[in-house]
């Protein structure tokens, strides 16, 4: 930079070169302008020499050298027609592109000699463009800025919309790097963080099958151009899961080819279980016109054989009662028969219960006493005598249209089983409470504090004949039935389980019409 003192004398193209070196240098241009105008002034004696900036507010002073000081409202005026000269005063107007930008000023007492005026006209020359694109430059940096804004706020929605997808989540590009990698995917199966997944291949972080499985997968996909999906099964969080993967082909715009896949992954287990559980329902409903048909061809028979069993036993009876030798094992023999049909009737008679045939009349009734008659009739039984029971019922809860036996039979099985899952000891909890949703009204909960279920197996408890119970002990058809029945009343029937941490039977039933 020039520090020389220059003088009047000096020629134009000096001082020229020096503001050219100014304003060449990086940096702030009004700050520059600060020391040409202080060599101006140096150099030629001027009283002052200051820059004006047209700004918002007026005319403003940007930069100032020298001593005397110009107002403003002297300068205006002056302005309008242009360049101005008047008296000690030498005005230039800066303007770029048709856009005033304002005013070189040079105030000299005495005037201002001819190349010192040139000088300073040249100076005002080239420092308008400048400021011209230094203006223009805010400009672009100020809309640059804006538009780096809104990015980061696309982005970060985007991202924000991408993590909260209740989906496992990423994307990879033709290179199969991973360039998208959303939160439940850091959580997922497979547990990798977005920074160590980001930039990688997929082959790199992801192991569920061989690398060149997985890559004729994603060609498949590129090459195509059409979307794929499966499902699969994992162990990764320690329970068998099953998840309904989708790859997606992905191009930047119409026609161009594809250059990412977006690759989907949703938990489907409770899905899967709903579905299978749907097709239970109509499974129960064949059963159970099957049963009706052989209640009706077994019934008589049975019956008959019942009926003679019973002669027998009576008969035996009064033998001995008349002092005839009876062997014991016919006695016992005949009881059996008769205790033995009693259980194939009582069997068929369940039977019956999954089919519509014995549906109960409908009434809008309480919960609440239901679930009393159900422990009215378990308390008595021997499981039951170590047990403690409690009721919840909280105040408020609609009627549900139900037939009295019916859930009274659901109760009874719910409580059956949550007194075997607990060997008899411990407390069994039932809440009745309202739920949110009018179609689930009514919520009862069976809790124990027993066994548990394990993951594996709460997806057959509601089969008929699912049972872990030894021979003779279970039917598997408690909860078929209970499930029948619920169904039957357009409810639904939940179980929280885990194992060691007791179960929660959920029934969660409509609200009977309000007459
Ligand atoms: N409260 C419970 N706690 C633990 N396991 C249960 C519970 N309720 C039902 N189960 C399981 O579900 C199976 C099926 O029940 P259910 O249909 O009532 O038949 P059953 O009681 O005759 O075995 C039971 O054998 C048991 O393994
Ligand atoms: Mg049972």
């Amino acid at each position: 930079m020039a520090t020389a003192q220059l003088d009047s004398t000096v020629a134009p193209h000096v001082l020229l070169a020096d503001v050219a070196a100014v304003l060449a240098a990086e940096g702030d241009i009004v700050r520059k302008c600060v020391q040409v105008l202080d060599h101006i002034t140096r150099a030629t004696g001027a009283g002052e020499c200051s820059l004006w900036l047209v700004t918002p507010q007026g005319l403003v002073a940007a930069a100032r050298a020298g001593t005397m000081s110009t107002p403003a409202v002297e300068l205006a005026p002056l302005l309008e027609g242009g360049d101005a000269e008047s008296g000690p005063l030498m005005v230039r107007r800066l303007a770029s592109a048709g856009r005033r930008l304002g005013a070189l000023v040079l105030r000299m007492e005495g005037g201002v000699p001819a190349d010192v005026g040139t000088a300073f006209s040249a100076v005002a020359n080239m420092l308008a463009p400048a400021l011209g694109w230094a203006e223009q430059s805010r400009a672009f940096v100020a809309e640059a800025d804006k538009r780096a804004r809104q990015l980061e706020e696309e982005r970060r929605l985007i991202h924000q919309v991408v993590d909260s997808l209740p989906v496992s989540l990423y994307v990879v590009d033709r290179d199969y790097r991973i360039t998208v990698w959303n939160r439940k995917r850091e959580a997922g199966s497979q547990g990798v963080s977005r920074d160590q997944a980001l930039g990688k291949t997929l082959f790199e972080i992801l192991h569920r099958a061989p690398a060149e499985k997985l890559r004729r997968e994603l060609d498949e996909v590129f090459q195509s151009g059409r979307m794929q999906q499966f499902t699969m099964e994992s162990r990764a969080t320690g329970e068998p899961r099953s998840y309904r993967i989708t790859k997606i082909p992905m191009q930047a715009a119409d026609g161009e080819p594809f250059s990412h896949i977006i690759t989907i992954g949703e938990d489907v287990t409770d899905t899967a279980a709903t579905s299978e559980r749907i097709s239970r329902t109509e499974q129960l409903a064949v059963l159970g016109q099957l049963a009706t048909g052989v209640m009706a061809d077994v019934s008589p028979p049975l019956q008959s054989v019942s009926d003679a069993a019973e002669t027998l036993v009576q008969s035996l009876d009064e033998l001995a009662r008349d002092g005839a030798t009876v062997p014991d094992h016919a006695t016992e023999a005949a009881r059996t028969a008769v205790r033995e049909v009693g259980r194939c009737r009582a069997m068929i008679g369940s039977l019956l219960d999954l089919s519509h045939t014995g549906d109960g009349e409908r009434v809008a009734m309480d919960v609440g006493p239901v679930v009393e008659q159900a422990l009215a009739v378990l308390r008595p039984l021997p499981a039951f005598a170590t047990l403690t029971t409690q009721v919840f019922v909280d105040g408020g809860v609609p009627k549900v249209l139900g037939a009295h036996a019916q859930l009274r039979q659901v109760l009874i099985a719910l409580l059956q089983n949550a007194a075997e899952a607990m060997d008899t000891q411990g407390t069994v909890t039932i809440r009745v409470r309202a739920g949110q949703a009018a179609h689930e009204a009514v919520i009862i909960e069976v809790i124990d504090e027993g066994r548990g279920i394990a993951r594996g197996d709460l997806r057959h408890i509601f089969e008929p004949f699912y049972t872990t119970k030894g021979p003779g002990r279970g039917t598997g058809l408690g909860l078929s039935i209970c499930h029948s029945i619920i169904a039957r009343h357009n409810g639904r029937i939940e179980v929280d389980s885990a194992v060691g941490a007791g179960s929660t039977f959920r029934i969660l039933l409509p609200g009977a019409p309000i007459p």
